[in-house]
């Protein structure tokens, strides 16, 4: 049992210890409010951040007694979505944070309109295959085990390598044909997380995710994550980077405003204000096919500037569907937010921020930073869930860094890459 949990386990048996002594009623309140006290601190000071937002839980407005999925479903539904570049740009996608598959452990993800398998071998290696078996459809992720380093299929039996998706065994069958296979997907873990290569064309990875030293180490520890879903095209989503003229507009109101951008811009919240200078730039080869995004931010508090919460960040993109976030700051530490994008289907996204941060920082340090980033995130997901694209945008002169991020970016795409052909009539929030 992990601490957290037996820590949880003893609170509660020493609550119940309390609700049943024979004490007055003064006195067990009083008890009651400082174990849950106690709690609550213990949380916020040593358990990770994990805030993990359903599709229909941020950035829709409910209206005349609609709930949340009925007007996700209705945002889907009407929008127009514009002449779109292809849907799954080729690169390195996440597929899961390590943590979340044990050894022999498995499961099943959505990633770019397919069902994969997500298994760890009992050798430790994690392997991600087609999730249907191709005798007779069963989904191996749905009741399917792990032998060795195969997948046992759950119907009848069949056991799938690991590592090349090849049938090494039908449990009633005398001999395996060679042709009896899934298509195992190119994966790599780097950094905590599982990474799949996509290329329309089958071609072979052109480049990896670097490994950030630190977090192999150990010296930053894992202190929580969040996860969205994004109802748009995962263009638009790193395309927000070099979009430098929002950031005045979106993210200056402070973070006490929330993420409801018809609040943001409230009198009550004022005196608080982000102020952000930001530059992006692509980076040349051999790394074309990385950018990073310089921000400097500062914070101030009734009209005065609090330098010690000046933050300097270097976003550095590494293809289509991962950024790393470098935090580096004289007194709050180093650290980095791992943000990623996963196509789950051709117009929605799973946006993920993990953060890895000094082990010798208090976890409230990078809670906070997470928390921070997320509320600011969830107003550009606001924006994401009920826009359309726009393959022409009326831009001016001080926008010109998005039409050379959308040059930047078109090199994720080939002459086969998938393209949306109906828009889906049929929604399942
Ligand atoms: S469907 Fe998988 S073994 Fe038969
Ligand atoms: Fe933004």
């Amino acid at each position: 049992m992990s601490v957290p949990k037996a820590a949880a386990g003893i609170g509660l048996g020493v609550l119940g210890a309390l609700l049943l002594a024979p004490l007055d009623a003064l006195w067990r309140a009083a008890l009651c409010a400082v174990l849950l006290a106690s709690a609550w601190l213990y949380r916020l000071l040593f358990c990770p951040l994990e805030l993990l937002r359903s599709p229909d839980d941020v950035g829709y407005v409910a209206r005349g007694g609609r709930s949340r999925a009925q007007a996700a479903n209705e945002a889907r539904r009407r929008r127009k979505v514009g002449e779109l570049p292809p849907v799954y740009p080729n690169g390195w996608y996440r597929v899961l944070d390590s943590h979340v598959l044990r050894r022999g452990e498995v499961k099943n993800v959505s990633i770019l309109g397919e069902q994969v398998v997500v298994f760890r071998g009992e050798d430790g290696k994690a392997h991600v295959l087609d999730a249907y078996c191709p005798h007779l459809g069963a989904n191996l992720a749905v009741g399917g085990r792990v032998v060795g380093s195969c997948i046992e299929c759950p119907f009848h039996g069949w056991q799938f390598r690991g590592n090349d998706g090849k049938c090494e065994k039908i449990p009633y069958a005398e001999k395996v044909p060679e042709f009896a296979k899934v298509r195992s997907w190119t994966s790599h873990e780097v950094n905590k997380q599982i990474l799949v290569w996509f290329h329309c064309d089958g071609e072979a990875p052109e480049w990896t995710v670097p490994e950030q030293r630190e977090i192999t180490q150990g010296e930053w520890v894992y202190r929580g994550r969040t996860e969205h879903f994004i109802n748009a095209h995962i263009q638009e989503i790193p395309e927000n980077a070099a979009d430098i003229a929002h950031l005045a507009h979106l993210h200056t109101p402070g973070i006490l405003s929330g993420a409801d951008l018809r609040y943001t811009n409230s009198k009550t919240w004022d005196f608080v204000r982000h102020d952000w200078k930001v530059q992006w730039e692509p980076e040349s080869e051999p790394n074309k096919h990385c950018s990073q995004m310089l921000v400097k931010h500062a914070l101030t508090v009734f009209g005065w500037h609090w330098p010690l919460l000046d933050v300097h960040v270097v976003a550095r993109q590494v293809g289509p569907g991962v950024v790393f976030l470098l935090f580096n700051h004289s007194f709050l530490g180093r650290g980095v937010i791992m943000h990623c994008v996963t196509p789950v289907e051709p117009l929605l996204q799973c946006v993920s921020h993990t953060v890895f941060y000094q082990s010798n920082v208090p976890a409230v340090v990078p809670k906070f930073i997470l928390k921070a980033e997320c509320i600011q995130f969830e107003r550009d997901v606001m924006i994401w869930n009920n826009k359309t694209y726009i393959a022409k945008p009326l831009l001016v002169k001080e926008d010109s860094a998005i039409q050379k991020h959308r040059r930047w970016f078109s090199q994720f795409y080939s002459d086969n890459s998938p393209r949306l052909r109906h828009q889906r009539d049929t929604l399942d929030f």
